[in-house]
């Protein structure tokens, strides 16, 4: 279940097999190449150079490892950009991005697409049917760093064209888009201009649909590499590499075509760059926060339809981030338990060997620079013999709880965030630690996904809101809880008619009449069932007669509202507030919510409990110490532990 990202090009080819041996001994299984490869495998247009991969592929799988290839997209090179300068793409000021690192391509230029088929055809069929080859990665991280849109010639006239195939006629795109405000009506596909450069903000609409666009164009494009693949390397498995806490396309839509998502995991950089506080921040510095990467591997458990790896697990020490501490003594070990308890069907490190030379020298790996196994290491061979003694783990079965994750509402929520602070993937992640701070596993749904066999809902905030998603809401048999802002705009962004929360006042008869974004330091009170403060954001409610405000604003208005099986939640709550909200919930629904001291997450797969220990402290663990089946009835700073039934004592 464990494996690693290998560069046979930046090595002398005398030390493949040494490596490769080596890998085996350590106790990983797979191994991925070539991503990056392609000045390597096509040094000059036309000359292909597939000899040294065919050997580092027929060294790696002699030795007994499985190989995962992926196509190097992400690094289209120079010869090739001085060849088609009009492949690289143009960010929101207008300004060329240039040759010199990674991702230096449009996903809207024509040239590009052709010369990405020809590069994955030849190595489709170049590499495909290699006895060693167990699966295919498409490019690398769509989108890292900021390249998910662009904004040149081409990317506007696929834009127009996405445009016209979707409102057929300018009249009914101005219609759409409300474009009579300001004189901003258009008689012509082709004058449409980008959303950008405008002397103020441009209409959110148009910058919705560039926003759907884009997020269109990676999907195209990944079916586009998959299907080249699936017609040369038949009987292998396509992934692609996704990023934590990357919202920029929507991953459902793209991971259609995959066979199983696959994610990048450095939880530790990952903190540094989340908007937690600083007291968060300096608490997790060393191990990052509790549920950051829980989170993602929850998320992509469903982007890949009940299938996904860690296809780069953190190491050590990265280089990205503002800070990089050596994560602690543990940690390491600890992610990868994790990533197997959320259902992980491999974990593979990033990467073998740390590189003394170019952008991620300061990277660590699995060996350091002078080949000595890193503490990353150890702890990863660490967990190879365990995995081995424990053997194959019990399958990951449904929650009972779903938490609905909508990329379209951190669009539009970035587009007119209203408050500076509204930030949609924090809002979704606090709503998830809570739960998970209760002991409780959490699975993330799409909206529109079945819910079926859950007993709660959670709904952070869904905007605009489908008739699949309200199909799906209504077939439900659980509690929901919509949070603020769901139901609050059209497809077309506007606000809906009858006002928000729009096709959701079918479930739960409240109208929102007025909305305030709270600057920081503004605090509204809230009493009732549940008492606290709510910040950066709240709402007036109209409620109808059989609605039953469990809390109010200290002016009266409802703050936490019930009709049935459905509740608003009708601001931002602190955190306290929100754990009275989720714990009141969690007891309705009979989920039987435990309390954790700081810093322990639980998570069931199958028959087994695995324990995390995020926090400063030892914990005892809450059973008889025959039910353990790894670990000791004292869990220790960033250790892990594992017992058989689901059914804790606590
Ligand atoms: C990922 C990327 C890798 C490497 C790594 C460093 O984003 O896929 O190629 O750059 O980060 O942490």
């Amino acid at each position: 279940m464990l494996g690693v990202c290998y560069y046979p090009e930046h090595w002398p080819e005398d030390w493949w097999p040494e490596d490769a041996r080596a890998m085996r001994a350590l106790g990983l299984a797979y191994v991925r190449v070539g991503e990056f490869a392609w000045s390597r495998l096509e040094p000059e247009p036309g000359r292909y150079e597939p000899a040294w991969l065919r050997r580092a592929m027929d060294i790696l799988s002699a030795a007994g490892l499985k190989i995962v290839l992926g196509t190097p997209t992400a690094t289209p090179p120079k010869w090739l950009m001085d060849l088609y300068p009009d492949i690289a793409p143009v960010d929101a000021e207008g300004q060329k991005r240039g040759f010199g690192s990674r991702r230096h391509s449009s996903f809207s230029s024509p040239v590009w697409i052709l010369e990405s088929r020809r590069i994955v055809e030849w190595m489709a069929r170049e590499f495909g049917q290699h006895p060693g080859l167990a699966g295919w990665q498409t490019d690398n991280e769509y989108g890292c760093h900021d390249t998910v849109q662009s904004h040149g010639a081409h990317d506007q006239k696929a834009f127009q064209t996405w445009l016209r195939q979707r409102y057929q006629s300018p009249e009914q795109l101005n219609q759409a888009w409300g474009n009579v405000f300001w004189s901003m009506e258009v008689d012509s596909f082709d004058g449409i201009s980008l959303p950008m450069l405008a002397v103020t903000e441009t209409n959110p609409a148009a910058r919705l649909d560039f926003w759907r666009f884009s997020s269109d164009q990676v999907a195209r494009y990944n079916q586009m590499q998959v299907d080249i693949i699936r017609a040369h390397s038949p009987g292998r498995f396509i992934t692609h590499n996704f990023m934590g806490q990357f919202h920029e396309f929507d991953h459902f839509h793209v991971a259609e075509s995959l066979d199983l998502a696959s994610w990048d995991s450095y939880p530790i950089g990952a903190t540094e760059r989340f908007p937690f506080s600083e007291a968060e921040k300096q608490l997790y510095a060393k191990t990052g926060h509790p549920d950051m990467a829980a989170f993602n591997h929850d998320l992509y458990r469903a982007v890949g339809r009940g299938r996904f790896w860690v296809m780069e697990q953190q190491p050590g020490p990265v280089n990205w981030a503002p800070w990089n501490p050596v994560p602690r003594k543990g940690q390491i070990r600890l992610f990868t338990w994790e990533a197997l308890a959320h259902g992980a069907e491999v974990v593979s490190y990033f990467r073998w060997r740390q590189a003394p030379f170019a952008q991620e020298q300061m990277h660590a790996g699995l060996n350091r620079p002078d080949g000595i196994l890193s503490p990353g290491g150890a702890e990863a061979a660490q967990v190879a013999l365990e995995l081995a003694a424990l053997g194959p783990l019990p399958a990951v079965e449904q929650a009972r709880v779903a938490l609905v994750f909508d990329y379209e509402a951190e669009w539009i929520t970035r587009i007119q965030p209203q408050g500076r602070d509204f930030n949609y993937a924090e809002l979704a992640y606090r709503w998830y630690e809570s739960v998970r701070e209760m002991g409780l596993d959490v699975d993330l749904v799409s909206p529109g996904a079945s819910l079926l066999g859950y007993a709660l809902v959670l709904v952070p905030c869904l905007p605009h809101v489908s008739e699949a998603a309200l199909a799906a809401f209504r077939a439900a048999g659980a509690l929901i809880l919509f949070g603020p802002r769901s139901g609050s705009k059209t497809r077309h962004f506007s606000i809906p008619e009858g006002l928000p929360p729009g096709p959701l006042r079918e479930l739960i008869d409240i109208k929102v009449v007025e909305v305030a974004s709270l600057r920081p330091g503004l605090a509204e009170h809230v009493i009732g069932d549940i008492s606290g403060t709510m910040s950066r954001w709240r709402e007036n409610l109209e409620t109808g007669p059989h609605v039953s405000a469990l809390a109010d604003f200290d002016d009266g208005h409802a703050a936490f509202a019930q009709d049935g099986q459905c509740f608003y939640l009708a601001g931002w709550p602190d955190k306290p507030l929100l754990n009275q909200a989720m714990r009141h919930l969690a007891e309705r629904a009979r989920l039987e919510p435990v309390e954790l001291p700081a810093g322990i997450r639980l998570r069931r797969r199958g028959g087994l409990t695995f324990a995390f220990n995020y926090g400063a402290n030892p914990w005892n663990v809450p059973v008889e110490p025959a039910r353990l089946v790894l670990g000791s009835a004292r869990l220790e700073p960033s250790g892990i532990a594992i017992w058989t039934d689901a059914k804790n004592t606590l």
